[in-house]
């Protein structure tokens, strides 16, 4: 059996479906860029029928990626096939990946209908989406549920109609390890002509399993593995793209391989993370801030010695590297360019001479510029300026006080300010911010977190709100967290429409 495991990378379908996750046009162009890069070999770009701006991605990372082959979702639908294969019209290689529910339940109380009906209609979408590309994956949802007898079934019948990929995924993330590797096993055994097609992997992380499921449907024959970076995806996520990539670099034993250029492992998590809003957890595998950190005494003496003692992996191998230029507000623009490109970050002249303005704001206030600093600052330039401009800020609190703040701040011209007492520093500026804008902002979540280490670091916050039934994102950064508290409220994309209609009489 061929040992190269194919890497399908879902990031821009399965994780760009994550509430706060999505990316206009050109942020998707860039992270097919850099999936391209890296060297997946096959990128989900999106569900064409579900929105006119997924459509519109579609057609326009297939205009500009060339290695990879580029792949639309659709259900068992005429229709969705069509507007999948029109989307796909440019692109070099194309895959429709079309599929239906296989489990008891998804066919009693979703679908409604009997399992002949599902093998029947699994079969008519494959023939159909073969009539546009020679390439078509079939996805029998729920699969990790689905009883094997009946799935070895269906995997016959859409081979025998034309699919060359056939997905089994764990859509709920249930399976056991054993329990999914041996579904692996039992399709191969048990699908007469299981030769005729690549098996794929397609779990889900809601019980921690994910990437042990996904070995342990590799181990067993699977050759395709769907997977997206930092692990994002519905719920709990999907498998993570770096985890798999890793466990089979690392594991010399298992005698496969990816085509993945490790090496640029953490600048593209970084990319999507920053361009997601999403950050990824300190203690994440292999791209979180701490998964090559080494506190205890004994550890950091152990690795001094010989770095293989507590490090299974070389940072180097997945891209982290401590540069030796440090950046400061005496360095220049060639310094923080070269920086920049080294990050994954390219821009004209223009672009760099705005970011080298923004640049020096920060160094200005902070000794050393780290690479978490740039990706934060590139972060905030993919965002567009806050709506609101902050004039003055001036908050007290302290032991045995109320907190109170005063917030003046410029909208459409006119300077307005107003107070408001909270239980705390932040709490009191957001509401004094609220007073100005709009009562009706309920803040749902309010994460603020230090990016490194240093007392003069740059704080991130992150805010979710609900205003009139609808959830916004945004984030905003500072060395000063309380004035990064308000400037993120003027990030937010309903914020930034209502101060454009604002109207003193009717917000107080
Ligand atoms: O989890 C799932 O079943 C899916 C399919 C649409 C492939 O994402
Ligand atoms: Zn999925």
């Amino acid at each position: 059996m061929d040992n190269k495991i194919i890497i399908f990378d879902t990031t821009l379908r399965d994780g760009e479906q994550v509430p706060g996750c999505q990316l206009n046009t050109i942020e998707k162009i860039q992270v097919a860029q850099a999936l391209e890069a890296l060297g997946v070999d096959i990128i989900e770009a999106g569900f064409p029928i579900s929105s006119p701006g997924d459509f519109n991605s579609v057609v326009e990372i297939s205009k500009v990626i060339t290695e990879p082959v580029i792949c639309a979702l659709t259900r068992a639908v005429k229709k969705d096939i069509e507007v999948a294969a029109e989307a796909l019209q440019y692109a070099k290689k194309k895959r429709i990946h079309t599929g239906i529910g296989t489990s008891p339940l998804h066919i009693k109380y979703k679908i409604r209908t009997t399992p002949e009906e599902i093998i029947k209609r699994a079969a008519d979408a494959v023939k159909y989406a073969r009539k546009f590309v020679d390439d078509v994956e079939f996805y029998a949802e729920d699969a990790g549920r689905s009883e094997n007898k009946y799935l070895a079934k269906v995997i016959e019948a859409v081979i025998k109609a034309g699919a060359t990929v056939v997905n089994i995924p764990d859509t709920t993330g249930y399976c056991l390890p054993e329990e999914y590797g041996e579904k692996i096993r039992f399709l191969k055994e048990n699908v007469p002509n299981i030769n005729k097609a690549v098996i794929s992997t397609h779990c889900h992380n809601d019980l921690g399993m994910a990437t042990a499921n996904t070995m342990m449907g590799v181990i067993n024959g699977a050759r395709q593995v769907e997977v997206t970076i930092n692990g994002i995806g519905e719920r709990a996520g999907n498998t993570s793209l770096e985890e798999v990539a890793m466990i089979i670099k690392s594991h010399h034993d298992l005698k496969l391989r990816t085509d993945i250029n490790t090496k640029l492992i953490f600048s593209t998590s970084r990319l999507v993370s920053t361009l997601m809003s999403m950050p990824v957890q300190p203690n994440k595998a292999i791209v979180g801030r701490n998964a090559f950190a080494h506190s205890s005494g004994i550890h950091q003496d152990g690795v001094l010695k010989k770095r293989e003692n507590y490090e299974i992996i070389d940072p180097v191998e997945v891209g982290i590297r401590e540069s030796s230029i440090i950046l400061t507000a005496r360095s220049g623009r060639a310094a923080l360019n070269h920086r920049l490109e080294l990050l994954g970050f390219h821009l004209d002249k223009e672009g760099l001479d705005d970011f080298y303005n923004r640049f020096l704001i920060l160094a200005d206030k902070k000794k050393e510029i780290n690479d978490e600093d740039i990706r934060i600052l590139m972060g905030e330039v993919s965002q567009g300026e806050s709506a609101l401009k902050l004039e003055f800020l001036q908050v007290a609190c302290g032991k045995s006080t109320i907190p109170v703040a005063t917030v003046g701040i410029r909208i459409n011209g006119e300077v307005h300010t107003s107070t408001a007492s909270g239980n705390g520093p932040i709490d009191a500026s957001f509401t004094a911010v609220k007073h100005l804008i709009s009562k009706t902002v309920h803040l749902e979540e309010f994460l603020i977190q230090a990016i490194t280490k240093g007392s003069d670091d740059l704080g991130k916050v992150h805010i979710q709100i609900e205003h009139q039934g609808k959830i916004y994102y945004g984030f905003g950064t500072n060395c000063d967290i309380i004035t990064a508290s308000v400037e993120v409220v003027g990030r937010v994309k309903s914020i930034k429409e209502k101060i454009k209609h604002y109207d003193t009489k009717n917000t107080i």
